[in-house]
C-alpha cells in the first residue's frame, strides 16, 4: 500500500505542538508496518543546515496559484524504512522564522502560503511516477486538498484518483479567511455554498477537508464524540454530524524510542523503572537544584509543559494554585504562547518563589527532565483532542491530573472508574474549585506511601505503543480503499 501524508509540520524539523510527534510517528510506524509512506511538510528556515541529511532532487513542480506559476523545488530524505520525507521549498513562502506567524500574529498569507502547499501535494499525488493509495492530510493547512482532487477530478483530468483521509487534531483551529481568498484557489464560485467550503461568508480550510475528503478521523474516539456537539464543535458541529458515518476517532500513540526513561535517553541523566524509580528522585532533585527551588524530596512536586493558550486551562489553573500554593507543594511549568497566560504564571512565581518556577520557552531537553522529575503531571485542558504529555507522564511514572475531555478521558483511568486500574487523577466540572480538589486528592494520595506506588506503577505499565496506532490507521485505510466512491457532495 502506498500512502501519500501531508503535513505543516513533522518531528524534529519543525514542530508547535503534538501535531509535530504524531504525524512524525505514523510514517515511522506505518513504514515499518510494510507501507510505503511518502510525507510532504514545507523546507521551512534552517532545516538544510540543521539536517545536512535532507538532500536537493532535480525535481521541480510547478503549480497555479491564482493564475500564477509557482515553482516548488523537492528536498528528499529518507527518514526510516519505506518511509520518506518531501521538503517542499520556496523561498517566499516557507524561508521565515515562524510557522504559521510570528509573536503571536499569524502571517498575513497563510491561505495562499497552505495552499501552495496543497497544490503541491496534489501535483504529486497525481504527476509522479509513484501512485499513492490514498492521500492522508492533517489539520486546516493542506484542508483544501480532497476539494482541489475532485476538482481535477471533474474536469476529468486525473487518470488515477486516491483515496483521502482528513484528520482533525484540533477543531479549533479552522483556517478561515476572507472570501476574496476563493480567487487563488483556482475553485469556481459552485464550491463556495454553505454545503462546500463556504462558512458564514469565508473560506474555511478545515470544513473543505471534512466535507470532501473520503473519511475524516480524529485523534480519539472521545473527542470523535465530543465534536458532534455544539460545546466542542467549535461551530462546524453540523457538518460533522452529516459525516458521522464516515467519522472515526484512533487515540495517537507514544513514541517509545524517544520518550523513556532508560539510559537512551540522551535529555536524562538517571534511568529508572517502576521497580527500581531511585532514578526518578534524582531526577527530581537535580530538576529542583537546577531550578534553584528548594531540594526536597518530600514535597510533591507538579509539572506541566504546553502551549500556553486558552484551550489548556490556564486560566483555571492560576485560579487553583493560588490556594493549594499555600500548601507545601512545588509548581514547575515550561511553555510559551499567549502573554497573558504566561503572566498568570509569571505572577505565581513571584507570589510563591520558594514553590513555582515557570519556564517560558521551548525546550525538548527541560520537558524530559520535568516528566521525569514530577511526582503528578497537571493537565487541566477544557478540551484536548488527544494531548501526548499525560501518555509521557504515565510512562515517566509522573501521575496524571486531568479534565475529563477528548483524550485525556480515553487514556486516563480514574479510582472512580476501576480502583484497581486507576492511573491517574480526571475532574469532571471545568472549574478551579474541581480541578483544586483533584491537586488535593493528588496530595492524598503522595501522603499514602503504597497507594501512591500503585499508582506509579500502573502507570509506567500502561502501553499506548505506536504500533497499535498504526495498525489501527492501516485498518482504516483497507476500509476507506474497500469503499466505493463517496456519497456525499
Ligand atoms: P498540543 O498539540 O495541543 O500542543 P499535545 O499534548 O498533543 O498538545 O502535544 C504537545 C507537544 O508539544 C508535546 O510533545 C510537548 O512536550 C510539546 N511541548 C509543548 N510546549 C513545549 C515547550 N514549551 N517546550 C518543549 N516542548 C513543548
Ligand atoms: C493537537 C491537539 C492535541 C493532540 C495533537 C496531536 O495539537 O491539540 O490534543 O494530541 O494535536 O494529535
Amino acid at each position: 500500500m502506498n500512502i501519500l501524508i501531508g503535513s505543516s509540520e513533522v518531528q524534529p524539523f519543525s514542530k508547535t505542538g503534538g501535531l509535530a510527534d504524531m504525524v512524525a510517528a505514523l510514517g515511522k510506524f506505518l513504514g515499518r508496518a510494510g507501507v510505503r509512506v511518502r510525507l510532504v511538510t514545507p523546507l521551512y528556515r534552517g532545516l538544510i543546515e540543521r539536517h545536512p541529511e535532507i538532500r536537493r532532487t532535480d525535481r521541480v513542480v510547478r503549480v497555479s496559484i491564482g493564475g500564477r506559476e509557482e515553482k516548488a523545488a523537492i528536498y528528499e530524505w529518507e527518514a526510516s524504512e519505506n518511509y520518506t520525507i518531501e521538503f517542499i521549498d520556496h523561498v517566499h513562502y516557507f524561508q521565515r522564522s515562524g510557522i504559521y506567524g510570528e509573536r503571536n500574529e499569524d502571517y498575513s498569507d497563510n491561505a495562499e502560503r497552505f495552499l501552495f502547499l496543497t497544490r503541491v501535494l496534489l501535483a504529486l499525488s497525481l504527476e509522479s511516477d509513484w501512485t499513492p493509495d490514498l492521500v492522508h492530510i492533517h489539520d486546516w493547512p493542506l484542508g483544501l486538498y480532497p476539494v482541489l482532487l475532485r476538482d481535477v477530478v471533474a474536469r476529468g483530468k486525473a487518470r488515477r484518483v486516491p483515496k483521502t483521509l482528513c484528520t482533525i487534531h484540533n477543531l479549533a483551529y479552522q483556517g478561515i479567511f476572507p472570501p476574496d481568498e476563493l480567487a487563488l484557489t483556482g475553485l469556481d464560485a459552485s464550491y463556495f455554498t454553505p454545503s462546500g467550503i463556504e462558512y458564514y461568508g469565508k473560506l474555511n480550510f478545515l470544513k473543505a477537508g471534512i466535507v470532501y475528503a473520503d473519511h475524516v478521523s480524529t485523534v480519539s474516539p472521545a473527542y470523535a464524540d465530543e465534536i458532534l456537539t455544539s460545546e466542542y464543535g467549535c461551530g462546524l458541529e453540523g457538518v460533522l454530524v452529516g459525516r458521522e458515518r464516515s467519522l472515526s476517532g484512533i487515540l495517537n500513540g507514544v513514541d517509545y524510542t524517544e520518550w523513556n526513561t532508560t539510559s537512551s535517553n540522551p535529555h536524562l541523566k538517571f534511568a529508572y523503572t517502576a521497580n527500581r524509580p531511585g532514578g526518578k528522585m534524582r531526577e527530581k532533585k537535580r530538576l529542583q537544584h537546577d531550578l534553584g527551588l528548594p531540594v526536597e524530596g518530600k514535597v510533591p512536586l507538579f509539572g506541566m509543559i504546553s502551549r500556553l493558550v486558552e484551550q489548556k486551562g490556564v486560566a483555571l489553573l492560576g485560579e487553583a494554585l493560588e490556594q493549594a500554593l499555600n500548601h507545601r507543594i512545588q509548581f514547575v511549568c515550561l511553555g510559551s504562547g499567549d502573554p497573558e497566560l504566561e503572566a498568570v504564571l509569571q505572577t505565581l512565581e513571584q507570589r510563591f518563589p520558594d514553590r513555582v518556577r515557570v519556564k517560558i520557552g521551548y525546550d525538548v531537553t527541560l520537558s524530559h527532565r520535568i516528566e521525569a522529575g514530577s511526582d503528578f503531571y497537571l493537565m487541566p485542558s477544557r478540551f484536548e483532542p488527544c494531548g501526548l504529555n499525560q501518555m509521557y507522564s504515565l510512562r515517566y511514572g509522573t501521575i496524571p491530573i486531568v479534565h475529563a475531555a477528548g483524550g485525556l478521558r480515553d487514556s486516563v483511568v480514574d479510582s472512580n472508574e476501576d480502583n484497581a486500574r486507576a492511573t491517574g487523577i480526571k475532574f469532571e466540572a471545568f472549574n478551579s474549585a474541581a480541578l483544586l480538589e483533584a491537586i488535593y486528592r493528588a496530595r492524598r494520595i503522595y501522603k499514602r506511601v503504597e497507594l501512591f506506588r500503585a499508582y506509579r506503577t500502573r502507570g509506567m505499565a500502561a502501553d499506548f505503543s505506536w504500533e497499535r496506532t498504526a495498525k489501527a490507521y492501516l485498518d482504516l485505510y483497507r476500509r476507506v480503499l474497500e469503499e466505493g466512491p463517496a456519497a456525499n457532495p
